[in-house]
């Protein structure tokens, strides 16, 4: 927790107090996320392939990993989340409490598009508060919102549509914008052990 960088937000115009409410909704959208996407993967079974099962536990590892750094700036930012599990989930655009009820291919594929779309909605909108009055918060969200337009090419990727996500299985997963932005060193990738 830090009330410099509080007061150097604040400083620059940004009402801090708002800015870690959006935080907080992302971080809520990012955990809501992974849950509902770790139960899609396995309820997915019999419904679609194994490559889109693989592609939705790459996406919930890196959302895992949104979240913590999420998590950290608001409370650098001498912010609180709160401490009831519902009291975080359920205040974004995205998340809701309840896994969508997905009856086939098609419902599936529409529900992971319509999820990173919001996400997508979600960090552009805090890169654009953020930009040249928040430089640590803006950094984080532009990491997050170019790994959420991968998340998509992943899923147009496998629906055959677009250019295709840069990274290929095996790397997928890791965060490695997220982790760039914040300093950290990219994990071996599964499968591949660093020699
Ligand atoms: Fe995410
Ligand atoms: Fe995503």
């Amino acid at each position: 927790m830090s009330r410099i960088a509080r007061e150097l937000v604040e400083g620059a115009g940004l009402d801090v107090n708002v800015l870690t409410g959006k935080l907080t909704a992302a971080a809520g959208d990012e955990l809501a996320t992974f849950y509902h996407y770790a139960i899609l993967s396995c309820h997915s079974v019999g419904l679609t392939d194994d490559g889109l099962r693989e592609i939705i536990r790459d996406i919930r590892a890196e959302d895992l990993i949104h979240f913590d750094e999420l998590t950290k700036r608001v409370y650098e930012l001498d912010g609180i989340l709160p401490l009831d599990l519902p009291g975080l989930v359920g205040r974004g655009d995205l998340s809701s409490s309840q896994t969508p009820d997905i009856r086939s291919p098609d419902d599936l594929i529409a529900r992971l598009l319509e999820s990173e779309r919001r996400a997508i909605q979600t960090y552009t909108h805090i890169c654009d508060v953020t930009a040249g009055k928040d430089p640590r918060t803006h950094q984080l969200a532009l990491a997050i919102l170019n790994e959420e337009v991968e998340h998509e090419a992943w899923i147009r990727e496998f629906l055959g549509e677009g250019q295709g996500g840069r990274f290929r299985p095996g790397f997928r997963g890791r965060a490695p914008e997220v982790r760039r932005a914040t300093g950290q060193d990219l994990p071996p990738a599964h499968g591949f052990p660093s020699s």
